[in-house]
């Protein structure tokens, strides 16, 4: 994390720099529990790739949400996460500065791909 500070990481070791961020949270206590940190991190998952359809580029980041739960509790109070709710992935987004191969590919004047077969 040091190394990459001044390159990717644009002196911001937390964040990388990313100039939007989503976070998926909820309530997560009694028999549910379970339920709301698969429900948030699918709901993570989709995102990222949603964001690559639309051409933004991502990265999905644990070590934030782990400082802002271990560590800055009231910071994460001010992002408006009650404190009964589960937090654990964070993406961080914005137009990308770089090309690079993401898990959606898209030509954008080509969004819509049919196929149809004779069987
Ligand atoms: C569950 C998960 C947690 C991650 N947490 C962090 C993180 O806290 N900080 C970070 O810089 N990258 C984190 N990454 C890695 C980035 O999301 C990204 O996948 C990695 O930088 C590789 O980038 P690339 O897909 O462009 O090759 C995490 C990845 C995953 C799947």
């Amino acid at each position: 994390m040091e190394q990459a500070k001044k390159t990717v990481r644009k002196d911001d070791l937390l964040f990388c720099g990313a100039p939007h961020l989503f976070i998926a949270h909820e309530k997560s206590e009694g028999k549910w529990a379970e339920d709301a940190k698969v429900n948030c991190n699918i709901a993570t998952a989709y995102f990222e790739l949603l964001c690559n359809a639309h051409g933004l580029g991502t990265a999905i980041m644990s070590y934030p949400a782990e400082v802002l739960n271990e560590l800055a509790p009231d910071a994460r109070q001010m992002l408006g996460v009650p404190k009964n709710h589960y937090m654990g992935l964070i993406i961080g987004f914005g137009y990308p500065e770089t090309t690079y191969a993401r898990g959606v590919q898209k030509e954008r004047g080509r969004k819509i791909h049919r196929y149809s077969s004779s069987i």
